[in-house]
């Protein structure tokens, strides 16, 4: 390969380096003298971009733009930061001879002779539209994995909400009823004030699936533990059969993470199902989020981390079973009963989220699943893996 900042290698002279170029079809490789055109190209450049040597030597390499990242000046850009910096790199659409497109990844690096004088610029492109193809569709299949998830999570809570709704309304209608046929005004004031108390919850209610149900993707921003662990509450206090309690421990003051909350609201309600599932009929499940400190004892991780725990009652996890709860589509559960994508959904999230999830469990004992989350660090931004 062309090395930038170098015109010969002490011990390769400049025709092996020749060779080496010209016998390569899998990059484009040739040079641009320091206003960009072409002075060198190789059979990879005209496997990738359709042209031959003598039709292309002279000419301006913006001519593989499209017309719009001509018009934006994206080639004069490219060539004056390699100028300026010593190499630029760029991925974006490019145009074949033939008018297609393909979908790059290039490089730009400056090459200067011995006395430092920049004599030119080295160009490395690839052809990646079939990786970025199959990362696009990556995304709209998990996207759609995501969607399918929360319609069944909605429709496990669906059977205790529809309840709770009921029960608020029972409370409005017999409160207005008593209202209207009584001639005591205190008494009317006191039914008016049960209504909007059952309106007021009823509204809140619908708050919270409204968020969570929300077609949103991938949708980042800061999130207060305690306002996520008492809406995920509220939302699963329904769903619950009435012998196993739900405790919250939330720690007070924990600082904020930045994550999609929809996503994190789901990994919540998915451990919080698989726990009411060990379970069975009597039993306890704790929720709890804490600030921890973390020197690589967690999956390599090291800062500052919220610890969200669901610790459950229930049967735990047979030690041949545990190093596989994590794939996709593996479940010890009943047909219909379990997809198995419950906990690779919380898996994905924290890892996108650059967290992690560990567990702990003893069989006859019970379980403990800890969500690793890095709390937000102002300016910090760019490193999440999204
Ligand atoms: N708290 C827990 N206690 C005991 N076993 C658990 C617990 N959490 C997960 N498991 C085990 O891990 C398996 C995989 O869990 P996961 O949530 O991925 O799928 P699932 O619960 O079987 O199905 P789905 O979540 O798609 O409805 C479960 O089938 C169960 O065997
Ligand atoms: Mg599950």
């Amino acid at each position: 390969m062309v090395s930038a900042d170098r015109t010969e290698h002490p011990n390769m002279p400049a025709s092996r380096y020749e060779q080496l170029v010209q016998s390569v079809v899998d990059y484009a490789i040739y040079m641009l003298d320091p206003s960009g055109r072409v002075v060198s190209w190789n059979p990879g450049a005209e496997r990738i971009k359709g042209y031959r040597a003598e039709e292309i030597i002279g000419q301006h390499f913006s001519m593989f733009f499209t017309p719009q990242d001509c018009a934006d000046g994206r080639p004069e850009r490219l060539v004056r930061q390699a100028l300026e910096q010593g190499v630029a790199q760029d991925e974006g659409w490019r145009v074949r001879k033939d008018g297609t497109q393909f979908w790059a990844l290039a490089a730009l690096d400056v090459i200067r002779d011995e006395q430092g004088q920049i004599i030119g610029l080295a160009k490395v492109t690839r052809d990646i539209t079939d990786r970025r193809e199959s990362a696009l569709q990556l995304d709209a299949v998990r996207a759609q994995l995501f969607q399918a998830q929360k319609l069944e999570a909605l429709g496990q809570l669906t059977g205790g909400l529809a309840h709770d709704f009921n029960n608020m309304l029972t409370i409005i209608i017999s409160s207005a009823r008593l209202a209207l046929a009584s001639p005591d005004p205190a008494r009317v004031r006191r039914m008016i004030e049960h209504i909007l108390d059952a309106s007021q919850r009823g509204t809140e209610l619908t708050q919270q699936l409204l968020t969570f149900a929300r077609h949103r993707q991938f949708d980042v921003s800061l999130v207060a533990p305690a306002e996520l662990v008492a809406a995920t509450r509220s939302l699963l206090e329904h769903a619950l059969p009435r012998d196993i309690a739900l405790l919250d421990e939330v720690q007070p003051d924990l600082p904020p993470i930045e994550v999609d909350a929809g996503q994190l609201q789901m990994g919540l309600l998915n451990l919080l199902f698989n726990a009411r599932d060990a379970i069975g009929e009597r039993g306890t499940i704790r929720l709890a989020a804490e600030a921890v400190e973390l020197a690589g004892e967690v999956d390599g991780l090291c800062g500052a981390y919220v610890c969200f725990e669901v610790r459950d009652s229930g049967e735990g996890i047979d030690p041949q079973v545990l190093p596989r709860i994590f794939e996709p589509f593996f479940t010890t559960k009943a047909f219909g009963k379990g997809t198995g994508l419950g906990l690779s959904q919380v898996y994905g999230f924290a890892k996108q989220s650059n967290g992690s999830i560990s567990v702990d469990s003893t069989p006859g004992q019970g379980t403990c699943m800890r969500l690793y989350l890095p709390t937000h660090q102002p300016g910090a931004r760019a490193q999440l893996n999204r």
